[in-house]
Parts: C-alpha cells; structure tokens; sequence
C-alpha cells in the first residue's frame, strides 16, 4: 500500500488529524504537557502499559511510554482491537457518562465501552484485549511523517 505523507505542523496541541492510510484511519494527535504527564499516572490501570503483546507488534521505536517517536505525537490506527469499531474522543478530563471520575483524557469505544489514554494504550478489564495499533511511520523533516 502506498505511504501517506502528512505535514504535522498545523495541528494545534490537544488536537487530532485523521489521515487515511490503507483504508484505515490513522490518528495523529497532539499531545498537551498535562496529557503527556497523565501517561504515568494511569500505568497501574493498564492492561499492557509497556506494549509487550503481539497481536498488533508495536514498533520498537514506539515502545515506550507515550508509544510514539516524538512524545508530543501520537500516531495510531483509530479502530478498537476489539471488534472492528472507531473509537470517539473523550480528550477532556472530569467525570463523564461511563469514565471514572479521575479520567486523564483518551479515547472511548462507544461499542462495548473499552476506553484507552492519549497513547492508545488500553485500560484493565475492558472487551479490548489490545493497546490501539501503531503503524510504521517515520519523519522525513522536523514537521512531515510518512506512514506506512
Ligand atoms: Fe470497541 Fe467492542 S469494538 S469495545
């Protein structure tokens, strides 16, 4: 499939581009201090905080805490390691329908419930075995990734 070359350099923090990338949405958010900083404190909660399994082997350069190349950017595949659905975005933190009141900010699948924090990873006890995918990707300047 062909690679996807995305200029990051509009994308304001706190704010997620959706680019195609062989027919599936790839998200790429910008994360804010405090949603980095949130990544640590909701290690205990989940299910694979340090991406070891292998049903969608995350990339040795994103295995690390905020599963990414550069910490301000995520870039992931926008469907649920459950069945198939797209996740919606609770980026806000604060109590909301079906979170926990400590809820750092992430992202919700309306389908079954399962809810994953800003780096994708997946939280204990949800229908979701696996953290969201990351696909291959590098950067070719300071401000353009290419995926795939
Ligand atoms: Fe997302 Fe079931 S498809 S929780």
């Amino acid at each position: 499939g062909a690679a996807v070359e995305v200029d990051v350099s509009g994308i304001q923090p706190g704010e997620k581009l959706v680019v195609e990338w062989r027919g599936k949405p790839v998200w790429i958010l910008r994360r804010t201090p405090e949603q980095l900083e949130s990544l640590k404190a909701v290690e205990p909660q989940l299910a694979d905080p340090n991406s070891d399994r292998t049903a969608y082997p995350t990339p040795e350069y994103a295995k690390n805490t905020h599963r990414s190349i550069k910490p301000e950017y995520l870039v992931a595949v926008g469907i649920c390691t459950h069945l198939g659905c797209s996740p919606g975005d609770k980026l806000t933190p604060g109590p909301q329908p079906s979170l926990p009141d400590d809820w750092k900010g992430g992202f919700l699948c309306a389908c079954h419930g399962s809810t994953f924090d800003v780096a994708g990873r997946v939280f204990k006890n949800k229908p979701a075995p696996d953290n969201l995918e990351i696909p291959p990707h590098h950067y070719l300047s300071d401000t353009t990734l290419l995926v795939g």
